[in-house]
């Protein structure tokens, strides 16, 4: 996908914190939507066979109401779907930019499963509305059958043969794309934060990995668990709910269904968690990798204890609550993603900060005029860590520099490529000077500590002139 780097703009290293954030947000809104789109298509799909085949209403009844909720009209596929499938992809070329990952055009790929899939589901979801009305139609028509024209009655048959084919494939095949699409997401997003993958990483290490897998059961299991909470809310509480509160049948097989699924998965989710931990790359590792981990555990035990007293209890409604629970798992498992993505990017994040500062000092009319001042490079890059005499971010003047006097060589190499030295100090992160620039400040520090220590001065005047 080459054509998108085109896109890239230089960014400061403030637009690509934004960036990342604004990574996290899209990230939630699309996982949450598509791991009930990717449950409730196929839940939809299966009930549908099976209330054919066994005559059963209630199945299909169910089967149409899935439908409802996994593709329910083009803005909401558009808005959950696209357009934050669209935004990410956007926004890991400009974070990745000039790494050679392929991160962009793997999910590409993904989107492309999707958007045909989610195609293939809102046609599905359009069509069984229609096998809904046909059979409306023949139930009436049996009733006053001397006032139906037989040949409306044969057309009708027909269109509906036609449509329950169409519909039965569509189904289906939106939903398969929709575990294809999934399983490429969740291998790219993987890779994207395991470092230790980028040099061997290719589109089959993707596709073909243990990590890819691992991560897929970990987000099936999610996604049972957010539909089930989905199911629960947008059923029986949202807009007083798709299911009529008469239909005391239906509504305590959906309950019971989607309780049990709930149960089941939600017990294992804090298993996963744990796994899910130990197998993360070492580098990403943070107290505050585990601090959400054990959030998301607690929220786990929460979800179970609420869909567990809805079982015992049919007058308890807790839809609003569990719904709020998964939505919040899912925003902890992204924010995570993010931070082990962030660890993962750092070095990459000055390289590219730097060709901004780059990109700004070109856009400078006044740069080759501009006469190159030590003091205020100093003021401007160094004072925010350095000061002569008071340890800041970085150690004090007048303690490094005397090993410099007579050295400016590797005083300058030192500023130009920073490295670990002193203990007790983080690495000094590079700051992007040219090397006339890196002389010019060099020799300011050096002249000021030794205008104010002329016992260094005197010891050494044959290197540095003020
Ligand atoms: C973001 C904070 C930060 C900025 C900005 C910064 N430094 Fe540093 N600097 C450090 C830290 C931290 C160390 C200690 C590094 C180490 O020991 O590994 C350090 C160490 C040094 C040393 C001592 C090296 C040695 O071998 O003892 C010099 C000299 C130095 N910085 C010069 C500069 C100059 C010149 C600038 C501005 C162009 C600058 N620094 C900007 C954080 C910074």
């Amino acid at each position: 996908m080459n054509f998108l780097n085109r896109l890239v703009i230089p960014e400061s290293n403030e637009h690509l914190t934004l960036l990342k954030y604004l990574l996290v947000i899209v990230t939630i809104l699309f996982v949450t939507y598509t791991s009930i789109a990717l449950v409730a298509s196929t839940f939809s799909a299966y009930f549908d066979v099976r209330g054919k085949r066994k005559g059963n209403r209630t199945y299909l009844k169910f089967a149409r109401n899935l439908i409802d909720l996994a593709a329910p009209n083009r803005g909401l596929i558009f808005s959950l779907a696209v357009l934050p499938l669209v935004t990410a992809i956007l926004i890991y070329t400009q974070l990745l930019y000039g790494m050679n990952l392929g991160i962009s055009t793997y999910l590409s790929y993904a989107a492309v499963f999707y958007f045909v899939g989610f195609y293939f589901l809102y046609s599905y979801n359009r069509s069984s509305h229609l096998d809904t009305i046909y059979r409306t139609f023949r139930q009436l028509a049996k009733s006053h059958a001397s006032e139906v024209d037989s040949e409306v009655s044969t057309d009708v048959d027909s269109f509906e043969r036609s449509i329950t084919n169409i519909r039965r494939k569509a189904g289906r095949r939106g939903a398969v794309l929709l575990w294809i699409a999934t399983w490429i997401f969740v291998g790219t997003t993987r890779l994207a934060f395991t470092p230790d993958r980028w040099a061997t990483s290719s589109f089959l290490t993707v596709l073909f990995s243990s990590q890819t897998f691992w991560s897929f059961v970990d987000y099936v299991v999610s996604a049972l668990v957010v539909t089930s909470a989905a199911v629960l809310f947008f059923f029986f509480v949202w807009d007083n709910g798709i299911v009529n509160s008469a239909d005391n049948a239906y509504r305590s097989f959906v309950k019971k269904f989607s309780l049990t699924v709930g149960i089941i998965f939600v017990a294992i989710e804090p298993l996963l968690i744990f796994f899910e931990i130990q197998n993360l790359p070492q580098h990403s590792l943070s107290s505050a990798t585990f601090g959400l981990a054990g959030i998301a555990m607690f929220i786990a035990f929460l979800l179970l204890h609420m869909f567990y007293s809805m079982l015992k209890d049919s007058r308890i409604n807790l839809g609003t609550y569990a719904f709020i629970g998964v939505v919040l798992l899912v925003s902890i498992w992204a924010a995570k993603d993010e931070i082990a993505f962030s660890h993962a990017t750092r070095v990459q994040d000055q390289v590219l900060g730097q060709r901004y500062a780059e990109m700004v000092e070109d856009l400078n009319p006044n740069r080759s005029v501009a006469v190159i001042s030590g003091e205020d490079i100093f003021n401007g890059r160094c004072s925010a860590c350095h000061r002569f005499d008071v340890k800041l971010v970085g150690p004090p003047y007048n303690q490094t520099l005397p090993n410099f006097v007579g050295k400016m060589d590797s005083l300058e190499d030192f500023i130009m490529n920073p490295r670990q030295v002193v203990p007790g100090y983080p690495p000094m992160p590079n700051q992007g000077l040219k090397p006339a620039e890196v002389k010019a400040v060099a020799e300011y520090i050096m002249g000021v500590y030794l205008k104010t220590h002329p016992q260094a001065a005197k010891k050494d005047t044959a290197t540095v002139k003020m």
